[in-house]
């Protein structure tokens, strides 16, 4: 097999295997007839011990957290740089199940043994502790839908920690989502929207006692080192203080969007119509809205020799090296994120012919509200802590690898992988 084949090959199977999760509101099938969840209004607890409080010695949560108060820390599994996932254990059987933990939706789904067109074998039956409400719903992702009933049973994190969730028993999800390699979708979005059921893990977690503080932070890395998800609090070995953080307040409260300026491709600003960039850990790539994306492409393309991947729709450019390519820059409310070419670039070592790279940005079409979906190729640059109560998002630039090279081992690793799959 020459060495275009193989490429070609590969890059059908890694398009099929890309998620883009994000719930955007479109109302489901089905009738969700009420909101039966009781919010309780939550406080932020600055305070561990009354006496303190008598001596006027305030303990912030930063403080708190470095004395490790209450943080559970979750190590999540990287398939191929596309879908990161760790597991919980549902109901009192305790059944252990993997779930892309999916910051652009807001409700937890979970394949049920009636459900053959779950893309995981490993479905759920459920057990004593299962109590369904009848009531079917259904979430539609940017790209794909599952249906189900609404249900309410324990979810663990460890089989001593964990909390009461009403969640969504699937038996029916579209054919887009066969590339899914975790089990369910858990969400973890800021707030879910009135009349829409589920009820949020982060926050049942605090309710429960389980961890400190309703908030959770994400370092998603590339394959070569360790991701994980810290839910309330923040690593204090990786982010001194919480001062260090560069603090966006949410543009809206139904997704993690924070409000987007203006956008630069190394130092020349792109035309966007876009006003927001949306945090969505369940999105593979960086995309943008059709129109934006040609404006931006027409920059990185500008002089060079690029095109798509033969029989694909991957977009490639000949290239030799990062040094072909600008940084683009998100200027957020007071805060400009870099998006580096080591990010959103991978370069193909090809030794038959020039040398070609590929893009982890893309465009999305559609009508998702006038956003960029920053997923896990702009998500890598950050160590992002998220304040459930306080409506924000906190920054703080991680140092990465400067490029990732993908060999003729991975390829044959992949190639292996797609006749398995076949
Ligand atoms: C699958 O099982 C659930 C839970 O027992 C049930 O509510 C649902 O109606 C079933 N779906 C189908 C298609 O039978
Ligand atoms: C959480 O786990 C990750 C990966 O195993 C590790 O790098 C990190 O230090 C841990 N953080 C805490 C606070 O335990
Ligand atoms: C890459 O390097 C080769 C050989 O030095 C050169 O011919 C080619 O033009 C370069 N390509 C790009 C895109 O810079």
């Amino acid at each position: 097999m020459n060495s275009r084949a193989l490429f070609t090959r590969t890059s059908l199977v890694l398009l099929a295997l890309l998620l883009c999760l994000l719930d955007y509101g479109k109302i489901g099938i089905g009738h969700y007839a009420s909101a039966q969840t009781v919010r309780l209004p939550l406080k932020k607890v600055y305070l561990r011990d009354p006496i303190k409080v008598d001596q006027h010695e305030l303990e912030s949560e930063e403080e708190a957290a470095r004395r490790g108060l209450s943080t559970q820390n979750v190590t999540m599994t990287n398939y191929l740089d596309v879908q990161y996932y760790a597991s919980l254990l549902i109901g009192d059987s305790k059944h252990s199940q993997t779930f892309i933990w999916d910051t652009g939706s807001t409700l937890l789904w979970i394949p049920l043994n009636n459900c053959s067109s779950c893309p995981s074998s490993n479905k759920h039956t459920p057990s004593g502790s299962w109590s369904n409400t009848g009531v079917r719903y259904t979430i539609t992702y940017a790209v794909g839908e599952v249906s189900g009933v609404i249900a309410n049973d324990n979810v663990y994190l460890t089989s001593s920690s964990g909390a009461s969730m009403q969640l969504l028993g699937v038996d029916t999800v579209s054919a887009d989502l066969g590339g899914l390699q975790a089990d369910g979708v858990l969400g973890m979005g800021p707030a879910i929207s009135s009349g829409r059921p589920g009820t949020l893990l982060v926050e049942q977690l605090k309710n429960a006692g389980v961890i400190g503080a309703n908030t959770f932070s994400v370092e998603y890395t590339f394959r070569d080192e360790t991701s994980s998800i810290l839910l309330g609090g923040f690593d204090t070995s990786k982010v001194a203080s919480e001062s260090a953080f560069s603090w966006i307040d949410l543009k809206t409260t139904s997704h993690w969007t924070v409000p987007l300026k203006k956008m630069q491709y190394g130092s020349t600003q792109i035309s966007i119509d876009a006003d927001g960039g949306t945090l969505d850990t369940g999105t593979s790539l960086t995309l943008f809205q059709t129109a934006d994306f040609t404006n931006l492409w027409a920059k990185i393309t500008e002089g060079k020799t690029c095109g798509y991947l033969s029989g694909t729709s991957t977009r490639a450019c000949q290239c030799n090296s990062t040094s072909d390519f600008e940084e683009i820059l998100f200027q957020f409310t007071g805060y400009n994120a870099y998006m580096p070419v080591s990010a959103y670039i991978t370069f193909i070592d090809n030794s038959v012919s020039q040398d070609l790279c590929t893009f982890s940005i893309d465009s999305y079409s559609g009508d998702l509200g006038n956003i960029v979906l920053l997923g896990d190729s702009f998500l890598r640059e950050y160590y992002i802590y998220h304040d459930v109560d306080g409506k924000r998002v906190g920054l703080y630039g991680r140092t990465t690898s400067s490029s990732h090279l993908l060999t003729y081992t991975t390829l044959a690793a992949l190639l292996v992988f797609c006749n398995f799959l076949a």
